[in-house]
């Protein structure tokens, strides 16, 4: 199958999954296990989310697919991941091996895209994802995985309602 079509079916599934889901920590399970499921490159999957109330902010591992990562609590000035949560910015990282700011959870991984999550405009999390493949999250996926984080910050956004 084409890569374009497994994207585009993938993300009407995830689409279909935000609709079903009775809370946005059902819906994170079940995404991270249909992306690591159906995704070929998505090696590794999870949400870290920030810890309510926390001083200094602390990202902490949720829910997840793939090996476990020694990376459980990961605070906002490390990582890729406290790159992304701190400048709310979506983070790729083509080749891991060459920025300073990675931790490594496999030795595996060669590249990595963390998307954060928002809810009314703040930073309440991200989505992280690893792959064993060099450059594997081109500009359709950056889109797949945004549309992932986005559906998650609106189901966390419905029930703060
Ligand atoms: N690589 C991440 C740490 C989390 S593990 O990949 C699961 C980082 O550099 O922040």
């Amino acid at each position: 199958m084409a890569v374009a079509t497994r994207i585009e079916e993938v993300r009407a599934e995830i689409s279909e999954l935000a609709n079903r889901a009775a809370d946005a920590g059902e819906l994170m399970r079940a995404m991270v296990k249909l992306l690591h499921d159906r995704m070929l490159k998505y090696n590794w999957v999870g949400f870290y989310m920030l810890e309510p109330g926390a001083e200094p902010p602390m990202l902490v591992l949720g829910a997840f697919e793939g090996a476990m990562t020694p990376h459980t609590r990961i605070p906002l000035n490390q990582g890729i991941c406290g790159a992304a949560a701190s400048s709310g910015q979506t983070v790729v990282v083509d080749d891991v091996a060459r920025d300073p700011r990675y931790l490594a959870c496999s030795l595996e991984t060669k590249s990595e895209i963390v998307v954060p999550v928002f809810v009314r405009g703040k930073v309440v999390g991200e989505l992280d994802i690893d792959s064993h493949f060099p450059a594997a999250f081109t500009a359709e996926h950056q889109e797949l995985v945004q549309h992932c984080a986005m559906l998650v910050g609106k189901k966390l956004e419905a029930a703060a309602r």
